[in-house]
């Protein structure tokens, strides 16, 4: 039997469709997990829905997606945030054996469980704001026992909560003490064998890598897409944050799907973005800002470009310690100078498309995952416009409400 189906009426809805219009009264109507139709009120298919929920002319907007997480970690680095502020840099921390290497060591040593422990509250606090779609990285393991106990760790917490997790290998994010001056042997053996022993395990749904001088070259890059593609797993790519190495272009003639970062890309890179079919281009502002960095992303030419602009928390310990997609927004409007309307587009159809689930997720339509934000605002300007404040009202997952323990209605 059919599941029930629900309206959700009396509603203003921004569908973060290829329209980019508003409705004014707006309605959906969900069955299970889907959402089966969605318009103008007046125009309300004849049906009868075994649950009504007026919705008091609040503004609706699809649940939000962050699209570049590496919120598996334990420990912190707040004492490198410290030796930051005395004016040590990120790259210096890192050649020291500080920054990635650091969570590394702690990761090493968690148990699953601790992991679990420690991760949890920040994919709550993402949850809280109405992200019902998040992707996790590895990239603190760096063996495969480690990497796999941290994809396992991704893959738990989007048991245990409401969201959809999506899980990217990222082995190849530093080079790990055992592979010192062997950079291409890890990445071989990452590509030869930790990729397909990983993949065969359900724990990897896209391959990334960190394409720095501070990491890995774009050839070793390279390497490492032909394996994934050989065996049909999607790529992406931290590239361009501290310099320029050409790792967009080549990730864009990879078809990758997303190239993340972009701080030290210009003219080409923008190009590249903004072909059709090209890969998203993830704005990670919260990085920048934590670092104090004085490169902003080419967003004028990106935008002229055509290329579409996602934008996510990049939650991690040691260049963006934050969980707070609203927070990303925010900093994506004031610094990196999106509109607001750039940046919501930036969490939801964007970020979907960055996570190669476009077809899915993102928008409000019909066909799409029921996942909705019914949000405390007068207008969507608001989601990028406080800062520590929180506007959601309800969200709806897979077409149920969200219930939180401080929640009365
Ligand atoms: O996206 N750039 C590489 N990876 C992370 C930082 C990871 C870390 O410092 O632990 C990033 O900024
Ligand atoms: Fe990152």
């Amino acid at each position: 039997m059919d599941p029930p189906l629900k309206l959700w009426r009396n509603a203003q809805l921004a569908p973060c469709d290829a329209s980019g219009g508003r409705i004014a009264r707006g309605a959906l109507l969900t069955r299970g997990a889907r959402i089966e139709w969605v318009g103008e009120e007046a125009a309300l298919p004849a049906a009868t829905a075994a649950e009504v929920h007026d919705l008091a002319g609040a503004w609706v907007t699809p649940a939000l997606i962050d699209c570049h997480t590496h919120l598996v970690f334990a420990g912190n680095r707040a004492p490198e945030y410290a030796e930051r502020l005395r004016g040590v840099s990120y790259e210096q921390i890192a050649r020291a054996g500080g920054g990635i290497l650091a969570s590394v060591r702690a990761v090493r040593e968690a148990s699953e469980a601790q992991l679990f422990a420690e991760s949890a509250p920040r994919l709550a606090a993402l949850l809280a704001e109405g992200v019902t779609t998040v992707e996790i990285k590895s990239g603190y393991g760096l063996t495969l026992a480690d990497e796999a106990k941290m994809l396992r760790v991704a893959r738990e917490l989007g048991r245990a909560f409401p969201v959809t997790v999506r899980t990217t290998l990222l082995a190849a994010h530093t080079v790990p003490p055992e592979y010192r001056g062997r950079a291409d042997e890890y990445i071989e053996v990452i590509a030869r064998e930790w990729l397909p022993a990983l993949l065969a395990e359900g724990l990897v749904d896209a391959v990334d890598v960190f394409c720095e001088n501070i990491a890995f070259s774009v050839a070793q890059a390279q390497r490492l897409f032909s394996a994934a593609r050989a065996l049909g797993v999607a790529v992406k790519i931290h590239a361009e944050q501290l310099t320029n190495l050409g790792g967009t272009l080549m990730a864009a003639r990879h078809a990758a799907l997303s190239c993340d970062h972009l701080e030290y890309s210009g003219p080409a890179e923008a190009a590249a973005l903004g072909a059709s079919g090209a890969p998203v281009a993830v704005l990670l502002p919260v990085a920048f800002y934590c670092l104090a960095a004085d490169r902003k992303p080419p967003v004028a030419a990106l935008r002229a470009a055509g290329a579409a602009l996602a934008v996510a928390s990049d939650c991690n310990p040691g260049s963006a310690p934050g969980a707070s997609l609203l927070t990303a927004m925010s900093m994506a409007t004031r610094l990196f100078g999106l509109t607001s309307e750039e940046a919501l587009l930036g969490v939801t159809r964007h970020a979907a498309r960055a996570l190669g689930l476009a077809a899915e997720r993102g928008t409000l339509a019909a066909g799409a995952a029921a996942d909705f934000v019914v949000w405390n605002v007068r207008s969507p300007d608001e989601l990028g416009y406080w800062i520590g404040f929180n506007p959601r009202r309800t969200v709806v997952r897979a077409g149920e409400v969200l219930r939180w323990s401080n929640q009365t209605s």
